[in-house]
């Protein structure tokens, strides 16, 4: 019996391998991005780009662990969720309220250092927001909200 649940383990772990999720890469430009639309100090990109864009924008660097699932299915859906929430790269076509709801919410999660999720920093260390980053970025969201 014990034996046989092992087996059809092994054989569901060999199977779940040949889903291959749709991969969050644009090709293309984005013309909607935010910084095409706002203010975004250098700095300010910069860090955007390095802690947020894998979740919040239309291109992913994905790491290698991406093609072993379930690991790489969980990346999809944080990175799903995270683009329904906010996406950077359409951040200009939002409307006025929904810009300023969003600036508003990213000085929150920045704050109470929601963001970027701690399963995410503990495999991409130098994500993780310094205290004078999440200040930088808290203080240009709130100027915009
Ligand atoms: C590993 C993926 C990932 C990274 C990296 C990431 N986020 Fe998120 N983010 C999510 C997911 C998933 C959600 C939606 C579910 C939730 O709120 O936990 C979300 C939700 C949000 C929301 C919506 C508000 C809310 O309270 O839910 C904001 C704002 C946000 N993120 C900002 C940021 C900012 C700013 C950064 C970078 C400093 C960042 N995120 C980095 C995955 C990520």
């Amino acid at each position: 019996m014990k034996k046989k649940i092992g087996l059809g383990l092994l054989v569901a772990l060999v199977v779940i391998q040949f889903v291959r999720p749709t991969r969050n890469s644009s090709a293309s430009e984005s013309l909607n991005d935010i910084s095409k639309f706002y203010d975004v100090p250098d700095e300010v990109h910069a860090v955007l780009k390095k802690s947020c864009y894998d979740c919040h924008s239309n291109n992913t660097v994905y790491p290698w662990y991406t093609n072993i699932q379930p690991a790489g299915l969980w990346l999809q859906s944080h990175v799903n969720d995270g683009k329904e929430e906010l996406n950077f790269s359409e951040f200009g076509a939002y409307d006025q309220k929904r810009a300023k709801h969003k600036f508003e919410e990213i000085g929150e999660v920045v704050g109470e250092a929601e963001m970027p999720l701690s399963s995410y920093t503990l495999i991409h260390r130098d994500a993780k927001l310094t205290s004078e980053q999440s200040s930088a970025i808290a203080a240009w969201a709130s100027a915009l909200k």
